[in-house]
């Protein structure tokens, strides 16, 4: 995994929000299941009952700035219709409750919400009910009446009650997301959203190597970092033996399946499974680091067709496993690399044989022909496909490959940004275009010109392309927010007053890296927990990087898995002009080989969680 900065010059810059605001309203209605048909001029509410059972039900509210100008704090306010609703949990927000008055106000970290975007970690509760629990109708944001809309309110059903009569918390630290409003799909049924109503696969034995972990680690920092091992993340097929077995793959796909299986009789739940197909011939072709077990000049498509995706495909279209969610992303960095780097020899030796495209094509009318596999294609992130001179060239090249495909664009679900990556999905204190000492945001040092400084507005903007390119609107989008939280005692709490540019950024983002270009073992923080349906348009935020897992080793250090010594993993070294802007790498030393255990990466990600675990 890498990334490769392009500069641009500032004449090249245009913007690309061309229908974001248009979209992000009508997608709040594909995802929530609402009705809403125009937009407030400040603000609009969607409020949904996510789970409901006697006597209890869990809320979820969506707030979007609908107006042309960012907020810095938010105070939401509403009116319960029945005397006996009670909120009697919250998150991501404060929640006070005078009557039947409730106020919810922003905590430190989501309360900047620029023009046309929602709250991220958006606000959620469980709350207590008597007689009826009716939605509530009329909505405040800073005292300025909104449009509001409310998703269906599930029949009560006392046996599906989560676990005890005590409903489970879907807030900062859910092991589950919220149950789907009824009726609840047949199982197999191809949804809108598999992560709605599903809880996470967790793995048992990256679980296990967090224990452990934690465990020889110990005191507050071990009974800490065992929390961790409650939270679902991605299953890695990074080479055949994952598939079909081998030497060193203690658990095979179907091994993976078979423990869903089992999660989903014990929970009574719908378990969603997300796997990463990552096997491309020259696979990782700009950086050496991930690199695999199959080329191209070794005939490795044939191989990747036959011996990979087959495997997986005859995997997944086993009946038994026929009522998983079964999510797959696709490749990451591939396409991307194709769009940005055909200087290096392997990723133009990946484009002009046609190996990547043709093995994503191959993948996807697979894996589409299976109806509970979910097709999520990786479109890196914005430190990388941001600039207007990467971004369209990308969405024009990911949309006639997918095109290419049997099914053409109903053949992917979605896109996935930030795979394996740090950048923040929000920069909480500045925005791209914000004007410091005369001087955008975005034309620091630190952004280079990008167009974008957070993974929200990138997705945002690269779903409305994609729409605009002819995927249907009911594609959604994930971000793997596994380590881009980026806590701990160096995050700020406020924008810097600073009215110098260079030291507003620096002071003002949570981003701690020394270079964007920086993607080795970094020392970010775990991110928001895997959550579905968190702002329109998003499926979910995912863990595919499964946190505590190296991106690659610091020095040499031979193997057969194919990975190589990428230098952007050693901390000693500085990069180049091109890819980090000469700065050191910011990696964290004595790393071992990528996807292995790294257990002081996974100390720091916890120390510098946010939100904190807890
Ligand atoms: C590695 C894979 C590993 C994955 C998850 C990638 O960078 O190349 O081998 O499975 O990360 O840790």
């Amino acid at each position: 995994m890498r990334i490769i900065m392009r500069r641009i010059s500032a004449s090249k810059l245009r913007f690309l929000s061309l229908f974001t605001a248009m979209s992000l309203i009508l997608v709040s209605s594909l995802f929530l299941g609402t009705q809403t048909t125009h937009a407030a001029s400040y603000c609009q509410v969607t409020y949904s009952v996510t789970n409901q059972w006697t006597g209890g039900f869990s809320g979820n509210i969506v707030i979007q700035n609908t107006g042309s100008t960012a907020w810095t704090s938010w105070n939401l306010a509403f009116t319960f219709p029945a005397s006996g609703q009670v909120v009697t949990q919250g998150w991501n927000g404060n929640f006070t409750q005078s009557g039947q008055n409730v106020t919810v106000t922003n905590l430190s970290y989501n309360g900047s919400v620029a023009a046309n975007a929602s709250v991220t970690s958006n606000p959620g509760f469980n709350g207590s009910w008597t007689t009826s629990n009716p939605v509530p109708t009329g909505f405040t944001v800073n005292g300025n009446a909104c449009n509001g809309s409310t998703s269906p309110t599930p029949t009560p059903n006392p046996t599906s009650t989560p676990v005890g009569s005590t409903p489970t918390p879907v807030g900062p630290t859910p092991t589950s997301v919220p149950a789907t409003p009824t009726p609840t799909p047949p199982p197999g049924t191809h949804v809108a959203n598999p992560y709605a109503g599903a809880q996470g696969y967790v793995n048992p034995d990256w679980a296990a190597e967090v224990q452990a972990g934690a465990a020889a680690t110990g005191g507050t920092l071990g009974q800490t970092e065992a929390k961790v091992a409650q939270y679902s993340t991605a299953v890695w097929l990074d080479r055949i033996a994952t598939v079909s077995g081998g030497t060193g793959v203690t658990r095979t796909l179907a091994g993976h399946l078979d423990a869903a299986e089992q999660q989903a009789s014990s929970s009574g739940k719908t378990i969603v499974i997300t796997i990463v197909i990552y096997d491309l011939p020259d696979r990782d072709c700009a950086a050496l680091a991930s690199n695999g077990e199959l080329t191209v000049a070794n005939n490795g498509l044939a191989t990747y067709k036959t011996q990979y995706i087959d495997a997986i495909a005859a995997t997944l279209s086993l009946p038994k496993y026929s009522n998983l969610r079964i999510a797959a992303i696709i490749e990451p960095d591939s396409l991307p690399n194709l769009v940005t780097n055909l200087s290096y020899t392997k990723c133009a030796e990946a484009n002009s044989s046609g190996a990547y495209v043709q093995g994503i094509q191959y993948a996807l009318n697979k894996l589409h022909a299976i109806s509970n596999v979910y097709n999520y294609l990786d479109i890196a992130h914005d430190g990388w496909l941001g600039w207007s001179s990467n971004f369209q060239p990308a969405v024009n090249l990911i949309t006639s490959t997918v095109k290419g495909t049997t099914a053409g664009v109903n053949s992917v679900d979605g896109f996935i940004s930030n795979t394996a990556n740090y950048t923040p999905t929000t920069e909480p204190f500045m925005t791209a275009n914000e004007s410091v000492g005369g001087n955008p945001v975005r034309s620091s040092t630190f952004y280079q010109w990008n167009q974008y400084i957070d993974e929200a507005t990138y997705d945002a903007d690269m779903r409305t392309a994609f729409i605009a390119a002819g995927f249907p609107s009911s594609i959604g989008m994930l971000i793997d927010t596994s380590r881009n939280g980026w806590g701990g005692a160096n995050r700020p709490t406020a924008a810097s007053t600073s009215t110098s540019l260079e030291t507003f950024v620096t002071a003002s983002k949570i981003d701690q890296r020394l270079a964007r270009g920086n993607w080795c073992n970094q020392p970010g923080g775990l991110g928001a927990r895997p959550q579905a349906n968190p702002a329109p348009g998003f499926a979910a935020y995912v863990w595919v990087k499964p946190p505590g897992e190296s991106d690659g080793a610091s020095q040499l250090i031979p193997n057969n898995e194919g990975k190589g010594f990428d230098q952007m993993c050693d901390p000693t070294f500085h990069g180049s002009q091109q890819v980090n802007g000469g700065n050191l790498t910011g990696a964290l030393p004595n790393a071992p080989l990528a996807g292995h255990w790294f257990q002081a990466a996974f100390d720091t990600l916890v120390q510098n969680a946010y939100p904190a675990v807890s």
